[in-house]
């Protein structure tokens, strides 16, 4: 079992990660719908609005994950979100996954949000191991990984057809064990 029922506000000198709320959505929808974020997040463009809103309105309500949204101090606009998702009891093991749209990208949001947020499930639930999967075109993320402490585990080979090429999805883990607190 995790608790994550409570929705933090974690403040960081660049960002602030903090619950949704229904002013950030004309903002989520333009990360949402961001070429870069498509391309290395796996996802479909032409998102349903409806289908968004009613998604973003309940993730407070979510008692089994913590989905946050990613502030810009500097411009106090909401540029991505962070998540862990997807308990797994035979590890104690979640998914973690972040995505930070064109207005905020390449200025140490990224890091400092990942390393934050894996400060604080880890200081708040008693998981032993945080995962994720990251696309082999993307040094990039792959870059922040690990800097705040994510390895290699495993390679899915040829898990995304993009423009004619098959691309390798990376599968990290973080263990409790490895973790450092505030390393980056
Ligand atoms: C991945 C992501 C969260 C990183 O956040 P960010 O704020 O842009 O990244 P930061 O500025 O904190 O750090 C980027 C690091 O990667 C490095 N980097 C940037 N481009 C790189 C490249 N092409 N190759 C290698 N390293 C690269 C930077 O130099 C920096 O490392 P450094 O601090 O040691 O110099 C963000 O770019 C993003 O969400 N991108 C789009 C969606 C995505 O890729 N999500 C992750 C899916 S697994």
């Amino acid at each position: 079992m995790v608790d994550l029922s409570d929705k933090p506000t974690i403040i960081g000198e660049k960002v602030i990660s903090r619950p949704f709320q229904s002013s950030d959505l004309p903002y989520i929808e333009e990360y949402l719908n961001d070429p870069e974020v498509i391309k290395l997040t796996g996802s479909t463009p032409d998102i349903d609005k409806e289908i968004m809103n009613q998604w973003y309105s309940t993730r407070n309500e979510q008692k089994n994950r913590l989905d946050l949204a990613i502030v810009d101090k500097h411009i106090n606009i909401v540029v991505g979100e962070v998540v862990v998702n997807e308990y797994e009891e035979q590890h104690q093991s979640m998914n973690f996954r972040i995505l930070i749209g064109p207005r905020g990208r390449n200025r140490g949001l990224g890091t400092e949000a990942t390393q934050l947020f894996i400060d604080y499930v880890f200081q708040h639930t008693n998981l032993k191991q945080l995962t994720l999967s990251v696309f082999d075109f993307n040094p990039r993320a792959k870059r922040v990984y690990e800097k705040t402490g994510f390895v290699l585990e495993s390679i899915d080979q040829n898990e995304l057809e993009w423009e004619g090429e098959w691309i390798d999805s990376l599968n990290m883990v973080l263990k409790r064990i490895d973790w450092v607190e505030g390393q980056v």
